[in-house]
């Protein structure tokens, strides 16, 4: 099954198409409004001791398993388990990123319309509060939510069917940096609106009254997405890495540059979000319905600052789920060329023509097919609900015991140690975490977000 695989050319390249994958919607917009919905500051330092405690193990094992394995996710577990039950659970691996590319890309393809509207100039036309009808028009709309799911998926499909190197690498080397650059002209910006201490005192200010399980449990949760974890992508990503990179620093750095997006992402929202005097937890709708009208208002005495701004913004939410947008493409292309040998050309293009085929039911679930509903929801929430609430959690379960308990300690010692030329700090307490405490908080994660929490 082994055959010539690509690899990242450099260290650089690597951890930016890995941060690539990491920084994504989840940061953006996510993150800001989980921060709005939880209590602002405590929040942040609780999504903090979840990345370090939780996420990083989990994080690790992934790019061990993928990295000796040197298979994507589809067959690395079963590379070092080798039965049928962990065949099943590779297969499971890629049908996760399969089904999530079938929605996350109809969003991908708003954030792209949102930023073809913005040059055209019609966002500064739409009335304040004319941007929810704005959205339910177009999210209605056959023609315009298949168009633009289309061309994201054409934009990924272009990327990834250049390979590792020559395409997710050497974009994510420009992508990476330009969605660096846009943020912190915005922040800037941002900090500069009249209500911009109010906005950076809550988002770090401490009130720990305002902990509760509940917080706990969505700050992990947050991680969790926000590290791309459970996905297969980390451990396909590491079968690219070369022998050299060293896996804890790397996600260590990954982690680091994912929580600054984050942070840098509120420090944008937030203070535009108070300046405007809209409700920091106005939730999932935040970035289509509330910020455009919030960009017009902080700007009103500079409209075309206010148009600048907005078309940045937008660039920028392209950037992001771009780059997470082909992290999970190559999953599947990844794994679908190891099983049949073909080229890579031709597994994209299957991968592509799949997830259009089978994204159209999710991108018009707004529209022709909004009322047509299984267990109680259209197409989109369903696909949402099933990966991110109920696939995920269960592949970070069984991820941390599988590396926990299944995968060797010779394995282990060989991908921290980097073939025994370097320490492997904390081992205990990375084991200690990955027996009982990881999938011990996974499976709290996993009740409380379907709802069965509630008590505490
Ligand atoms: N970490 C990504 C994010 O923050 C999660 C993700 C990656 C989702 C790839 C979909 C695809 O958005």
């Amino acid at each position: 099954m082994k055959q010539e695989r690509g690899n990242f050319g450099s260290k650089l390249g690597m951890i930016l198409a890995a941060a690539g994958s990491a920084v994504g919607l989840g940061n953006v917009w996510r993150f800001p409004t989980e921060t709005g919905e939880n209590g602002g500051g405590a929040f942040i330092l609780l999504y903090i001791v979840c990345l370090l405690f939780f996420g990083l193990p989990v994080m690790v094992s992934e790019f061990v398993i993928g990295r000796s394995a040197r298979l994507s996710a589809g067959f690395a577990y079963h590379h070092h388990a080798p039965t049928p039950l962990w065949r099943w659970f590779g297969r499971f691996q890629v049908l996760i990123p399969f089904l999530i590319l079938c929605y996350y890309n109809v969003v991908a393809g708003w954030t792209l319309f949102y930023l073809v509207e913005a040059v055209r100039g019609t966002l500064d036309a739409v009335p304040a509060q004319a941007f929810a009808p704005f959205f339910a028009d177009f999210t209605s709309n056959p023609w315009l939510q298949v168009g633009y799911f289309f061309a994201f998926m054409a934009l990924t499909h272009a990327i990834v069917v250049q390979g590792v190197s020559k395409g997710i690498e050497r974009f994510s080397k420009v992508l990476m940096p330009g969605l660096f650059i846009i943020l912190l002209i915005l922040v800037g910006c941002s900090l500069t609106m009249p209500k911009a201490q109010e906005a950076v005192d809550f988002l770090f200010t401490f009130d720990f009254s305002k902990i509760t399980a509940h917080t706990v449990l969505a700050a992990m949760g947050q991680a969790f997405f926000s590290l791309s974890l459970g996905m297969g992508i980390l451990s396909t990503y590491a079968s690219y890495f070369k022998r050299d990179a060293v896996l804890g620093t790397s996600a260590l750095t990954i982690a680091g540059v994912d929580t600054a997006v984050a942070l840098l992402a509120g420090l944008m929202i937030f203070p535009a979000v108070f300046s405007v005097g809209v409700a920091p937890d106005e939730g999932p709708t935040l970035i289509f319905i509330a910020l455009p009208s919030v960009f017009q208002s902080a700007f009103s005495s500079w409209p075309w600052l206010g148009t600048l701004f907005s078309i940045a913004f937008y660039a920028l939410l392209v950037l992001a789920t771009l780059t997470s947008s082909i992290s999970i493409h190559e999953v599947v292309t990844a794994y679908i060329t190891e099983a049949t040998h073909c080229s890579r050309r031709k597994a994209a293009s299957c991968v592509t023509i799949a997830c259009f085929a089978l994204g159209l039911l999710c991108a018009l679930s707004f529209g022709p097919l909004k009322d047509v509903h299984l267990w109680g929801m259209t197409f989109f929430d369903l696909f949402d609900f099933v990966t991110a609430k109920l696939m995920l959690p269960i592949s970070g379960f069984i991820i941390s015991l599988f590396a926990a308990w299944r995968l060797s300690s010779t394995t282990w010692e060989a991908e921290l140690t980097n073939d025994g030329t370097r320490r492997f700090p904390l081992r205990r307490l990375l084991f200690v975490m990955l027996r009982y405490v990881c999938p011990i908080g996974i499976l709290l994660m996993f009740l409380n977000e379907l709802g069965w929490m509630k008590l505490l």
